[in-house]
């Protein structure tokens, strides 16, 4: 499905800027060396945190999108180790000082938990979670995301996601979005931000 999405014609499906979140809160990857960008597609957050000077990696399932974010970072001027991987076979031992999840919405509550433990394992000790998503309301505002309201973040789910973790910024708001064709309009965002324990 992701493979076709990203194959059809038209410019990159979500845009080549990064998500707000990252653009907006330079506190976020300040004093960070080194990302891994979670199922990063066409790369727009991997090549905007590698221009800030990180080390980064990113990966993605459909290699059309993969394709398309070493472009992006040929564009920049700007390394980003890439990779085409399923989400299950990624190596989570390998650790970075930061971990960027923008929209990876795609497993529901079964799933949900072991795909949270490989994104903590992935953190070294003391490193920074950033986890970008849509709220259960966003399934009615239809601008974007799974049509599935299990798949959604509340700030309950999240704050009990990582026991133990040090939040920094836990918050749910609603703004007008306008992220390529794929995520355009008024949408309900969460973002969680979380220092792994030391
Ligand atoms: C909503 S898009 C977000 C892409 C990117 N994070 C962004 O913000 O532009 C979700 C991404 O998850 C990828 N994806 C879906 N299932 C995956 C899996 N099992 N393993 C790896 N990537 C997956 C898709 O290919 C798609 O690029």
């Amino acid at each position: 499905m992701w493979e076709e999405r990203y194959s059809a014609e038209g410019d990159y499906l979500f845009g080549r800027a990064p998500a707000a979140v990252l653009a907006e809160n330079p506190w976020l990857w300040q004093g960070m060396g080194s990302a891994l960008c979670v199922a990063d597609g066409e790369g727009r957050n991997a090549v905007f945190l590698a221009g800030q000077g990180l080390e980064v990696a990113a990966f993605d399932l459909s290699p059309t999108a993969v394709a398309r974010a070493e472009a992006l970072a040929a564009q920049a001027g700007v390394p980003v180790d890439t990779r085409v991987s399923d989400w299950a076979g990624y190596d989570w031992d390998r650790q970075v000082d930061m971990v960027v999840a923008i929209f990876v919405q795609f497993v529901g509550p079964d799933d949900r938990p072991g795909q949270f433990a490989d994104m903590a394992r992935a953190v070294r000790p003391g490193g920074r979670l950033v986890l970008h998503g849509y709220r259960p309301e966003q399934v009615d505002y239809g601008t974007g995301g799974p049509p599935s309201r299990a798949n959604m973040y509340t700030e309950g789910l999240l704050r009990d996601a990582f026991p133990g973790w040090q939040v920094e910024r836990l918050a749910g708001y609603d703004r007008d979005v306008d992220e390529g064709r794929g995520h355009s309009g008024r949408s309900a965002l969460i973002d969680f931000v979380a220092r792994k324990p030391g």
